[in-house]
């Protein structure tokens, strides 16, 4: 059964307030009011009494629900940038309701690897799609889809005229690190927050604006070369440190852009991003301000280092400050429900168990895999990082961040992310390559069954027993 979602936004904006005044409300009330002999009239309202309450209340209204809503709606005042100075708002609008150019359709949305969330549509739109009376080539019903804030990640500002133009447009996390689960049509279903948007072609959709001066002042290059730049990225991927040190392209010519990574499965996992840049906190501090443009403070001295990160330094990135700090007050909230999402279990029939655990016994056995993917977190706890040496790959990317390393890749979950292949880069397409690449590395001597052995296993994660009930996934 799907939930009716209210399709106007400002009354999704009055309900969050009121919950959110009420929550604070209630959690002044209950530190400052609340004594241990104060239970008849609370238990009536929670189960838990005391301060187990609070924190009950704490974990599930102030972060878990808060938290969520960042996770997903939270633009940080990027509208700012993408929609104010870069204009992405005008093309999407196209020259006929107001913008520039043909405008972008839902079909070309959608072939961009945008997603569309089922829950924020009303029944008689659901019933328009499913029976074709909707015309996904009009670039109108791309400005609907956005009124009604259904499409995934990315927020519309509207005017208050007659024709309700776009004003301007923001992004959220969700925009890369959710996708849908195809319940209604391929593109169109329910959100899977965490989940890695391998479809998403971000490098199209920057390059779709009509303005990247800001880009090419920032990169010291012309909009033609941003352009060139973006479109070169591909589906599935974005490069976080071009504009800390302009390198747009590896050694080897190809993209210097790195894969998606999936944001479930992080708790108990020590540093994070492929070149293990800090904590989750760390991360999030960065993205926002830097990569979304939100507007907040950030500080981070490392990127002072002029020969390493020439761009990050002249514009003194590590030293970020806005007056009205619009992230900060988030963090902690978006951190937890990061740490809330859990890595999916694959789904039944999707690999063979018996072959798995044969697997299993190698990887933690003979191929050595858990030495470095130490179960079930499947990194090291401590300090989860390697050079390219160790890993027999170069280590550009590695070079790009400050401690030169590689971080060992959480594998739970791997399931959901093998479009765009393996490693920071997807140099490798599929499992069975990064198997065979680790067999020549470490000179295993692997047969080709045990090969096989080893990709059924690493299809099988989270294990069950590594897992709760909970997190699976009926698919
Ligand atoms: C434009 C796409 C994009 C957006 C928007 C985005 N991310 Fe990411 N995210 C990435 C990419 C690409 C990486 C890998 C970066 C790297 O390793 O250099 C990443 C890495 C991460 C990681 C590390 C995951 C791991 O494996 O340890 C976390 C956590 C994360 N992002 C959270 C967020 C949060 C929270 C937001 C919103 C504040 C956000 N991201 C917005 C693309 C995005
Ligand atoms: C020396 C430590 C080390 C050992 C041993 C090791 N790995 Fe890795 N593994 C890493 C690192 C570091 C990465 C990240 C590489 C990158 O970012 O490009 C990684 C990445 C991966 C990935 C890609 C994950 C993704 O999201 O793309 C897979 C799959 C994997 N390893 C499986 C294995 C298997 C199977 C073995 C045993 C045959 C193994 N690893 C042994 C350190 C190790």
């Amino acid at each position: 059964m799907r939930k009716q979602v209210q399709s106007n936004e400002e009354g999704i904006s009055m309900k969050r307030t009121l919950a959110f005044l009420f929550v604070v409300g209630c959690l002044v009330g209950c530190f400052l009011f609340e004594t241990p002999h104060d239970t008849a009239a609370q238990s009536q309202k929670t189960q838990v009494s005391g301060f187990d309450g609070v924190m009950s209340k704490h974990a599930q209204q102030m972060m878990m629900e808060n938290g969520r809503h960042i996770f997903r709606f939270d633009t940080f005042g990027d509208e700012a940038f993408w929609g104010d100075s870069l204009r992405l708002h005008q093309a999407i609008e196209g020259a006929k309701l107001g913008g520039v150019g043909p405008g972008l359709s839902p079909n070309a949305a959608l072939a961009l690897g945008l997603k569309v969330d089922v829950d924020a549509l009303p029944q008689n739109v659901i019933q328009g799609l499913k029976n074709g009376t909707i015309n996904l080539n009009d670039p109108a019903v791309t400005l609907a889809l956005l009124r009604l804030n259904a499409v995934v990640g990315v927020t519309g500002f509207f005017n208050s005229n007659s024709q309700g133009t776009l004003r301007s447009i923001g992004i959220q996390c969700a925009l890369c690190h959710s996708t849908v689960d195809n319940s209604l049509a391929p593109a169109i279903g329910q959100r899977l927050d965490g989940w890695a948007n391998r479809d998403l072609n971000v490098g199209a959709i920057i390059a779709f604006a009509p303005n990247l001066q800001p880009l090419a002042d920032l990169l010291g290059v012309d909009q033609a070369t941003v352009r060139k730049v973006l479109l070169s990225w591909g589906p599935g991927k974005f490069d976080a440190e071009l504009i800390l040190d302009g390198k747009a392209f590896r050694p080897d010519g190809k993209s210097a852009a790195t894969l998606i990574p999936p944001a479930f499965g992080l708790t108990g996992v020590n540093l994070h991003t492929w070149t293990g840049w800090g904590s989750i906190p760390y991360w999030n501090a960065f993205v926002a301000n830097l990569e979304m443009h939100g507007q907040g403070t950030f500080f981070d001295p490392r990127l002072d280092n002029a020969d390493q990160f020439p761009i990050a330094s002249r514009n003194r990135f590590g030293h970020i400050h806005h007056k009205h700090d619009l992230i900060t007050p988030k963090l902690a909230a978006l951190h937890f429900y990061q740490l809330s999402l859990p890595a999916p279990a694959p789904p039944k029939g999707s690999f063979d168990p018996e072959v798995a655990a044969r697997g299993r016994e190698l990887f933690n056995g003979r191929a050595r895999c858990s030495t470095c993917h130490v179960p079930p977190l499947y990194t090291e706890p401590g300090w989860n990082m390697h050079t390219g040496d160790e890993i027999c790959i170069g280590n550009f990317q590695a070079d790009r961040a400050p401690d030169h390393r590689y971080r060992t890749s959480p594998l739970n979950g791997l399931w959901t992310h093998q479009k765009g292949g393996f490693y920071h880069d997807g140099r490798f397409a599929a499992l069975l390559d990064v198997v065979n690449h680790y067999d020549s590395c470490f000179s295993l001597g692997l047969s080709s069954e045990e090969k096989q052995d080893l990709v059924e296993f690493l299809k099988s994660l989270p294990a069950p027993t590594e897992r709760s009930k909970s997190t699976d996934h009926k698919n």
